[in-house]
């Protein structure tokens, strides 16, 4: 193989520009050329795709966001559109793709693979929904990002009596909610998977009042599910807190990767090249028990993760 392209693409994560690197210079140290696919799937049918060379992934490591930018492109899963795609690789004689995104980045890779372009996913997202992987890139520096802002609302809602709601993002998964429950002893958490019974909360905030005696209230909650700041209202009107709800939003994003999320980007790009060079395509880089494994796309979207059940337990016996 001589010629590979990166992309990033769906939302980013702190991290992605990590996986650039790695991947760049992994390739580039093996003797193929890297070229930067812009803006995603978006970038790859409009052919603005650069070469990259060692330097131009220099002091990227430390930076949030991604360098290449990044985009949702829906029209991707058109044929018609992904035919576009490969006439711009084609034209470049770019043989494979790195594409860092989350799941809908992989259905992308896994249809470009089937056309002839071996395609590697790596897990670039802050959400951790990736089943096949412990752990996606970006999500440890998220988690830091909400425990620091939560850990700040404790301070405040403990003076003043309060029940601090706090919306953290996560899509459809309840990873950064659970995971920030369990690191800032959160009183409740609330996610896809607890599911949502509006009363039996409010009982129990009073109970964690009148019985516990909190001065505080902690009740982290996944995106999507209830309208955080109606919900605070009724705490004040029904509970002896007053409530108020914070929605963390897009700074859960940004800011630069944890050491950690630095490490598994670089683990993770290194093996995306080493799959490529041996011909592989249709797979995405999960870690698994510490090890850096290729798994094919299509199981990564389906294995169920008994570790969440465990957090959720420990959760429960720790409230
Ligand atoms: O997938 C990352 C994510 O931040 C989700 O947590 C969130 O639901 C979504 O993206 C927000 O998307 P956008 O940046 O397009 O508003």
């Amino acid at each position: 193989i001589k010629r590979i392209g990166v992309l990033t693409s769906g939302g980013d994560a702190p991290g992605m520009n990590a996986a650039i690197r790695a991947v760049t210079r992994v390739a580039i140290n093996s003797g193929i050329e890297v070229f930067g696919i812009y803006d995603g799937y978006r970038g790859m049918v409009e052919g603005r795709i650069e070469p990259l060379t060692r330097q131009s992934v220099g002091d990227i490591i430390d930076r949030g966001g991604t360098l290449l930018g990044s985009a949702r492109l829906p029209e991707f899963k058109d044929s018609t559109v992904r035919e576009k795609a490969i006439e711009q690789l084609h034209k470049r004689g770019i043989e494979a793709v790195v594409v860092i995104g989350g799941d809908g980045s992989y259905r992308g890779a896994l249809a470009l693979t089937e056309m002839g372009i071996n395609c590697i996913g790596l897990p670039g997202t802050i959400d951790n929904d990736i089943s096949s992987t412990d752990f996606t890139i970006g999500f440890d520096t998220a988690l830091h990002t909400v425990v620091d802002a939560v850990d700040k609302l404790r301070d405040t809602s403990s003076s003043h009596h309060r029940c601090s709601v706090v919306e953290v993002m996560g899509n459809r998964c309840g990873d950064l909610a659970l995971w920030a429950g369990l690191a800032c002893g959160a009183e409740i958490v609330v996610t896809a998977q607890t599911g949502f019974e509006e009363t039996e909360v409010l009982e129990r905030l009073r109970d964690f009042d009148l019985v516990r005696k909190k001065r505080h209230a902690i009740v982290i909650i996944s995106e999507k599910i209830t309208d955080v700041h109606m919900f605070a209202k009724k705490i004040s009107q029904t509970t002896g807190f007053s409530g108020r709800a914070t929605v963390l939003g897009h700074v859960q994003r940004g800011g630069s990767p944890t050491p950690t999320d630095r490490v598994m980007a670089s683990r993770m790009g290194e093996k995306a090249v080493d799959l490529l060079m041996q011909g592989i395509g249709g797979q995405c880089v999960s870690i698994r028990d510490n090890a850096i494994v290729g798994v094919p796309i299509e199981e990564a979207l389906n294995i169920p993760r008994a570790s969440r059940r465990q957090l959720q337990n420990l959760f429960d016996r720790l409230v």
